[in-house]
């Protein structure tokens, strides 16, 4: 078996503010997690990731940090944070953290101090620049460069006080920290350490391919009818991207063996993926890339582009061959910036939701890497039927919707059904717990809408029946646990041009796995070699009550092992 521990670990990421709420004021906190400790382990997942629960004016829901050594008092206080820690130790689990050091808060003291006058030493910590040559200094169209902003708007402010706009690739109350300065870099490892220092088992690293910017900056590629420049290519996977991360790897985890690190990488490459998870080149241990996710957008970002399977295959097919060799993947359908997977690349009706929920668990943990269970995804939990721009609470959605219905002239709904089906918020509503009022979350008022299905939908039922999508997604812990094949063995890709049918093999020494999902709501015979015999071979876990060899129904799954 495999010596790295997280080859075999399932890790699964808690949004808090949406997961359970202990204290009554509509926001989850520490102790809710505290709570629902039992609910985690009984699943059996291995590493819990949390979302952002530093000191944070809440911009960004806590990805705009002011104070990365504190606890924020929405989710409690560090007394609080060492209780879940030792309670997830116990129960045998360990503990990631949020990184969000591409950017501070603007409120964070170093930015203030920074914003303060050209002449702090802190200035250099963010990104000053003057106004565009020859341009009027506030002026539309001074920024200094002419890229957009991830939220909306430029990815500029204009900072009167001293006359000089600062960068800003999220939120104006997002300021991009300068990596180029190595004081930054040290301040950030410091932090870094002493939460290792407490106990914690390594760092999921937000947008770290966006730390090293290309120099000088400089105007994006500007496409008709966009109000903003595409600056991706100045800080994406920059030149000192590798550099800076081997530095971190040096100077924090040298030394501490055991921890687990997993880089969001928007935009990175296979190529690129390889050298950031090569173990010998101490970087991270494996990085989220976004190729799969990103299967049903098109060109345009307000167009639904409907899921291609041939499409979806030929993104993990490359991925799964290209990390075979030299590095690891990271699995994951869901997290707290995605649409919930059973309504994107599923079926979230009542017939099918069920089936389909299941059928997605497993074909994407039987894949070659360390598979992420997103909050609610264990229940099979759907988008939320949002109807007004009035529902959502994103930023991104906010600041998005109005730059292309206010700027660019598109018409409302036809942004709105891009952000229904994508929006951010289709994963934040909060954890479906029972069926008492808002669904046993909170005895307050929710921070933001449940979704009207959880008497049908959640935990405690669920947990309840064994043929729910919970103890399928405990099966699939299991199952990784218990069959090396399942962590180690090769991946080969099999009917590459079936639109219906995803279907691959995994092998190791004498175990050969055949895994086939079913993408749609008919009936679909599996045209394989060896079809007959792998219907004779040990049927490992499906989602229908009775099987039909490689006849699979409507959005089933089998898992079938053989020995060669
Ligand atoms: C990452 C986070 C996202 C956040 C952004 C800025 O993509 O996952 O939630 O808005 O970075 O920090």
């Amino acid at each position: 078996m495999t010596d790295l521990w997280w080859k075999s670990s399932v890790v699964y990421q808690i949004y808090p503010r949406s997961f359970a709420d202990a204290d009554g004021d509509g926001m989850g906190d520490l102790r809710g997690v505290i709570d629902h400790l039992d609910h985690l382990a009984e699943l059996g997942v291995d590493v819990l990731w949390l979302s952002p629960i530093y000191r944070s004016p809440q911009d960004d829901n806590g990805y705009d940090i002011s104070d990365y050594q504190d606890i924020d008092p929405l989710f409690g206080d560090l007394a609080t944070f060492d209780e879940l820690l030792a309670g997830t130790h116990r129960r045998g689990m360990k503990l990631i953290m949020d990184l969000v050091v591409n950017h501070s808060s603007d409120e964070h003291p170093w930015f203030v101090a920074s914003r303060s006058g050209k002449d702090n030493p802190k200035r250099d910590w963010y990104w000053w620049r003057p106004a565009r040559e020859g341009m009027e200094p506030g002026a539309p169209g001074a920024e200094p460069t002419n890229w957009g902003s991830a939220f909306g708007g430029p990815a500029w402010t204009y900072d009167k006080e001293t006359g000089e706009y600062y960068l800003h690739l999220f939120s104006p109350k997002q300021p991009d920290l300068n990596w180029e300065n190595p004081e930054v870099r040290e301040a950030v490892y410091a932090m870094m350490r002493w939460w290792l220092d407490r106990g914690v088992d390594g760092f999921r690293m937000d947008v770290i391919n966006m730390i090293s910017k290309v120099l000088p900056l400089a105007d994006g590629r500007l496409t008709a009818g966009a109000a903003y420049g595409d600056g991706s290519s100045s800080y994406i996977n920059g030149p000192r991207n590798h550099e800076f991360l081997r530095e971190m790897h040096d100077q924090v985890f040298a030394g501490r063996p055991g921890m687990l690190t997993v880089g969001e990488m928007p935009g990175v490459t296979v190529d690129g993926a390889i050298k950031f998870t090569d173990q010998d080149r101490h970087e991270v241990d494996m990085v989220f890339q976004f190729d799969h996710v990103w299967a049903d957008r098109g060109a345009d970002p307000w167009q639904l582009i409907p899921l291609r399977l041939t499409a979806l295959k030929g993104i993990f097919g490359r991925w799964q061959a290209g990390l075979a060799q030299v590095g690891w993947n990271s699995l994951y359908w869901n997290n707290h910036d995605q649409p919930r997977v059973v309504s994107r690349y599923g079926d979230d009706s009542p017939e099918h939701r069920v089936a389909a929920a299941k059928m997605l668990g497993t074909v994407l943990h039987l894949h070659r890497g360390t598979p992420y269970i997103y909050q609610g995804e264990e229940l099979g939990m759907t988008n939320y039927p949002f109807r007004t721009i009035a529902d959502f609470r994103d930023i991104e959605a906010l600041g998005q919707y109005h730059q292309a219905t206010v700027q660019e002239g598109r018409s409302p709904e036809e942004v709105l059904t891009v952000l229904r089906a994508r929006g951010r918020d289709n994963a934040r509503t909060p954890m479906q717990w029972d069926d008492s009022p808002h669904a046993g979350f909170t005895r307050g008022e929710p921070w933001l809408a449940v979704n009207p299905n959880y008497r049908e939908i959640n935990a405690k039922a669920e947990r309840a029946d064994p043929g729910s999508v919970f103890h399928h997604y405990r099966k699939l812990i299991e199952l990784r646990h218990e069959e090396p094949a399942v962590v180690d063995g090769d991946f080969t890709m099999l009917l590459p041009h079936d639109e219906r049918l995803y279907a691959f093999t995994r092998k190791f020494q004498t175990t050969e796995l055949l895994v086939i999902g079913n993408f749609t709501g008919e009936t679909v015979r599996a045209e394989i070699e060896d079809a007959i015999a792998w219907e004779e071979a040990e049927l490992v876990l499906t989602n229908v009550a009775e099987p039909t060899g490689l006849t699979l129904q409507p959005w089933q799954a089998v898992v079938y092992r053989r020995s060669m």
